[in-house]
């Protein structure tokens, strides 16, 4: 009977098996950018053209990805070293090395309170200067960058966590004019960047916004109320910075419902600077079982993505832990936060992603064009 019992199940599990591989066309995909390409998803990294001369990470990134984000060099404080002039050569290295191996660029970012040069921070302009520097280089940028660019983060981080608008250079100190009109500066700035570059998707890029929370809920009530209104915004881009520590459980289902309501607006949603942070002990090494729980919440967020149509791209911000902004950002205290290790090597959490990158969605692969 056991016998009996136990020969029924193997070869169900073989009929299993065969199924399986008959269906799954790309189980057996080389790489994120394989398994992305058949999925109908945009697989991206954000790169340090400083790196691209190391041979490791350029055919990583030439291997792996099929969009590539400049992690800082499309920034003010790299694009505009004065008031006169524009820096674009770190920019356009990046974006040769994406042309010639046939990836996608998104662009990041035009406007944001954090991470500007000190003559404009410290420049002691008017409402009207302001306006006008800012007007110029949205203008400037996205016009040079036009047919190579086809994202751009137009705004940056505008929300406190509480969904107000953020003091900030921009909007009141001394801002471009539009102080206490809560979002009206960051409808100006996307009118602006449609005027300058038709063709490129317009994104509000958010931090800490990825659940139901008050940040996200503003972000959702301003898309809407753009969209109403016809202001020109094609998407949302949701950072994920987040923790391995973090209830996965409860974090993919609020990024569900998050993807969802985000989709309902008619708009597209990509993760932009995943990242999973793991604590490091004194010699920067993480617990094997931090690694295998980064895997999980990794697995997650790309399966919550796929599993919802508007969610069009994933991207990691960097992707080997050798050159990651965590490091700084924590003061040591964690890192590891990356697919692959500092020696290039893919750790569990790529694994994880090239599964589910991997795993059947007919519905996603007739519906979705990256
Ligand atoms: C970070 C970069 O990774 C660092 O190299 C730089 O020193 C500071 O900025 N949210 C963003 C990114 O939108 O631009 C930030 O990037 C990380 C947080």
């Amino acid at each position: 009977m056991a016998y009996e019992t136990g020969m029924r199940l193997s070869k169900c599990i073989k009929r299993r098996a065969l199924v399986l591989l008959v269906s799954c066309s790309v189980c057996g995909a080389q790489s994120l950018r394989q398994a992305a390409d058949h999925a109908g998803v945009l697989i991206g990294t954000a790169v340090r053209p400083s790196q691209l001369s190391e041979a490791n990470y350029a055919s990583t990134v030439a291997r792996e990805y099929n969009m590539i984000e400049a992690e800082d060099v499309m920034k003010w404080w790299v694009l505009r070293p004065d008031e006169a002039s524009f820096d674009f050569r770190q920019g356009d290295e990046l974006v040769r090395f994406a042309q010639s191996h046939g990836m996608k660029v998104r662009g990041h970012c035009l406007v944001w309170g954090r991470y500007n040069p000190d003559w404009l921070t410290q420049g002691h302009f008017t409402t009207e200067q302001l306006s006008r520097l800012l007007h110029e280089h949205i203008t400037n940028v996205m016009k040079h960058y036009s047919g190579q660019v086809f994202a751009w983060d137009v705004v940056n981080e505008a929300l406190d966590e509480n969904g107000n608008v953020r003091d900030s250079i921009w909007y009141n100190q001394p801002g471009i004019g539009m102080s206490s009109k809560e979002t009206a500066y960051i409808e100006q700035v996307f009118r602006w960047a449609h005027e300058a570059d038709a063709h490129a998707l317009l994104f509000y890029n958010e931090a800490e916004g990825e659940g139901m929370n008050r940040k996200s809920d503003a972000v959702y009530a301003m898309v809407k109320d753009f969209r109403q209104r016809h202001v020109p915004i094609d998407g949302v881009g949701l950072q994920m910075h987040v923790p391995v520590e973090m209830d996965i459980e409860r974090m993919a289902a609020q990024l569900q419902a998050n993807l969802t309501r985000l989709a309902s607006l008619g708009i597209q949603v990509h993760i932009t600077e995943l990242d999973v942070s793991a604590p490091l002990n004194a010699k920067g090494n993480s617990r094997s079982e931090d690694l295998m729980r980064q895997a999980e919440v990794y697995r997650s967020v790309v399966r919550a993505c796929l599993d919802s149509l508007g969610c069009t791209a994933i991207q990691t911000w960097g992707f080997t832990d050798k050159y990651s902004w965590i490091g700084s950002h924590s003061h040591g205290a964690r890192g590891n936060a990356l697919p692959f290790d500092r020696a290039y090597m893919p750790k569990a959490s790529y694994r994880a992603i090239l599964q589910e990158l991997s795993a059947d969605r007919p519905s996603r692969q007739l519906h979705a064009s990256p």
